[in-house]
């Protein structure tokens, strides 16, 4: 694989205000030791962009917008653009389940701004997974390849490279930091990224399928992230509660670190 850094991003979802993302990065910068083998993505909200920018190293860490418009300027009350988040991120999610099921995006949005991520310089995650339903029915593969062909219908194979793609299972996203677990089967996960790559293989062809980063999400903990990165395929992870506390997320990292570490050895 060409790319073994892990990636380890943090989805804060609507969470911890202006005065608490700085007192929470104050405390990540400090607990968190700069390795060759992980990179660290902190998603805030959006308000909190642009100081998080100014105060943070991009040496220790990356920054993600949760959502943006897929039009550059223009007519659009309320929306912020990738072209005005141009240069203070480096990557964004897209078509996070939150953003499907909640504000109704389509494949077509979705691809719309996977496109205007990479023209603005910017690296697209698109987010991808059944629900509940679907995956008692037996659909997952179907799902994943109908949000795949949809989201990555507008991209050449040049500009996949730029693209992340993250499996998060719709039923095994948690309701935030102190709710139970829900522990997806790694053999699961690892049916479902083996998916992804093929349908990847598919679309892109043989190297662009073993060259993209794919990601799991859902539930993730410290104490599941070495049966998560174990997996063969397995690039990284993303994080929703277990991201907003600062010790905890940092456990996270370690424990990449040292996965990865271990992997390479073998
Ligand atoms: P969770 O969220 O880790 O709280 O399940 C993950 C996500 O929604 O990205």
């Amino acid at each position: 694989m060409a790319n073994d850094k892990k990636l380890i991003i943090a989805n804060w979802k609507m969470n911890l205000n202006m005065h608490e993302a700085s007192l929470y990065l104050h405390k990540l910068s400090k607990l968190i030791k700069t390795h060759r083998n992980v990179e660290v993505v902190l998603a805030p909200t959006t308000l909190t962009l642009q100081s998080l920018s100014l105060q943070m190293n991009l040496k220790q860490f990356k920054l993600a917008a949760q959502n943006f418009y897929w039009r550059d300027f223009g007519p659009y009350t309320g929306e912020i653009s990738a072209s005005q988040l141009r240069g203070i991120i480096q990557y964004a999610l897209v078509g996070h389940s939150e953003r499907r099921h909640i504000f109704n995006e389509n494949n077509k949005d979705i691809r719309n701004k996977v496109a205007a991520a990479i023209r603005n310089n910017i690296r697209p995650i698109l987010c991808i997974g059944e629900t509940a339903w679907e995956h008692a029915s037996g659909e997952t593969k179907d799902v994943l390849h109908d949000q795949l062909m949809g989201g990555l219908a507008n991209i050449t194979s040049e500009e996949l490279e730029q693209v992340v793609i993250a499996y998060e299972p719709v039923w095994a996203i948690s309701a935030g930091k102190d709710s139970t677990p829900i522990n997806v089967i790694p053999a699961d996960v690892e049916m479902a990224v083996n998916a992804v790559r093929s349908q990847i293989k598919h679309l892109f062809g043989e190297k662009a399928a073993e060259n993209i980063q794919v990601l799991y999400g859902g539930s993730v903990t410290p104490d599941s992230v070495a049966d998560y990165l174990a997996l063969p395929g397995v690039n990284g992870l993303l994080v929703g509660g277990a991201s907003l506390n600062a010790n905890t997320f940092n456990g996270i990292i370690e424990k990449a670190h040292k996965n990865s570490t271990v992997a390479k050895k073998d």
